[in-house]
């Protein structure tokens, strides 16, 4: 049983305070998890608790943390960690709010994360297998290698353009087509006069003007590393239209256009997916707060798109279900912290393959060396995995650990192919 849960400070990649948990059963077993932290944070996701104040930003977590190392100890402390589901439900009901303001979804998150570990180490089994473990499959992933938006200081207002290895023999095939296209991808920058800084997830930040260039560049990246865009590698966009929109007005304002729904769906349209047949996903196409139109262009152009919910959705089972009823997208973003626990996180998964939507397991902007979510996407057979560009340790920390799992798996472990579960044509 749980003998103790002790969280404490430790600092995410962008250098923010975050919370490190550790569960320790009474046999000596320990778990260790770490929470990561968005920028372009969907309204409704369940609340990070940060200290406010002067220290360190006011983003401190120091609240959290003892949130952890006394109430949510005291709940713990002689609970089987085998039960990831009670575990969770306790931390849920000691917390009380719809959305865990109190203990923040930071703490209670951190526990979640820490007791998987802690029962999966107990029991001499890895993470991707105690939480999973009957259809082993790899996910496929999706590769930032162009950042915009939130996650950099450019002219970029869409905030994520993305590569993704479709023809692959195995995960690693996979992971070296990409490796190949980022470093071409940075060839291409620079001879185009770009610097080729990098932006929060890995991809590179140039001071470009627009979506046009940015795709144009991973078409020429692509080809130049000698593949064909489209069939080899696709390309997926996360527009986070959230963050561009104007909820009074209706306008979204971005790269000097001010486009009405209807302006912005032509633009989706014939700008980008009839010019760039290689675009494949199209994730927050339009706000969280825009639902009719995220319905209507799902409507009109889910059958051939992947249209990805992330801060319209939040993780959230019940909103999510609201979306499922109105139509909006065909694809959720799975990321824990929005929902704030393990099994939260395994109903939406469950909830989007019940109604056909696919899932794409993510990282956020902060991330930390923890590489939970790389084995979490193996375990629900999530098919598709964004955690960033082959670059800066805590994106590819993940791909490695698959690269691991793919090895320990020895030739039994087969890759998604996209779509996962959305029957296109
Ligand atoms: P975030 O970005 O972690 O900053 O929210 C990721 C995303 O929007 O998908
Ligand atoms: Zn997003």
């Amino acid at each position: 049983v749980i003998e103790s849960v002790k969280a404490r400070e430790v600092f995410d990649s962008r250098g923010n305070p975050t919370v490190e948990a550790d569960v320790t059963l009474t046999n000596g077993t320990v778990g260790r998890a770490s929470v990561p932290s968005g920028a372009s944070t969907g309204e409704l996701e369940a609340t990070e608790l940060r200290d406010g104040g002067k220290r360190l930003m006011g983003k401190g977590v120091s609240k959290a943390v003892n949130n952890v190392n006394t109430e949510i100890n005291d709940a713990l402390k002689g609970v089987s960690p085998f039960n990831q589901a009670e575990i969770d439900q306790i931390m849920i009901d000691l917390d009380g709010t719809p959305n865990k303001a109190r203990l923040g979804a930071n703490a209670i998150l951190g526990v979640s994360m820490a007791t998987a570990r802690a029962a999966a180490n107990d029991l001499g089994t890895p993470l991707y297998r105690y939480l999973g473990g009957i259809n082993i499959e790899l996910p496929q992933t999706f590769h930032n290698v162009i950042n915009g938006g939130a996650h950099a200081d450019n002219g970029i207002d869409f905030q994520e353009f993305m590569i993704t290895p479709i023809k692959k023999e195995n995960f690693r095939d996979g992971i070296e087509k990409i490796a190949d296209t980022y470093h071409t991808l940075k060839k291409v920058l620079e001879e185009a006069g770009f610097q080729t800084g990098l932006g929060d997830e890995g991809g590179f930040a140039p001071d470009m003007k627009s979506t046009d260039e940015a795709v144009s560049m991973l078409y020429k990246a692509i080809e130049q590393a000698g593949y064909v865009p489209g069939e080899d590698i696709g390309i997926a966009l996360d527009a986070a239209s959230s963050e561009f929109y104007n909820q009074e007005t209706g306008i979204y304002t971005f790269e000097g256009h001010e486009f009405n729904a209807d302006q912005l769906r032509d633009y989706y349209v014939n700008d980008l997916l009839k010019k760039y047949p290689a675009i494949i996903s199209i994730e927050d196409p339009f706000s969280e707060n825009d639902w009719d139109n995220f319905a209507k262009f799902t409507e009109e152009v889910g059958d051939r798109v992947q249209l990805v919910g992330d801060d319209i959705f939040v993780t959230n089972p019940s909103i999510f279900r609201k979306g499922i009823k109105k139509g909006v997208a065909n694809s959720i973003l799975i990321k824990l912290n929005q929902i704030g626990t393990v099994t939260e996180s395994v109903e939406a998964i469950r909830l989007a393959k019940k109604n056909g939507y696919t899932t794409m397991i993510s990282h956020r902007s902060g991330e930390t060396e923890d590489t939970f979510v790389a084995d979490f996407a193996v375990a629900v057979s999530g098919g598709e995995l964004k955690t960033g560009a082959m670059a800066r340790s805590e994106r590819v920390a993940k791909y490695n650990q698959l690269l691991r799992i793919e090895e320990e798996l020895d030739g039994q472990a087969h890759v998604a192919k996209f779509p996962h579960n959305v029957d296109f044509d």
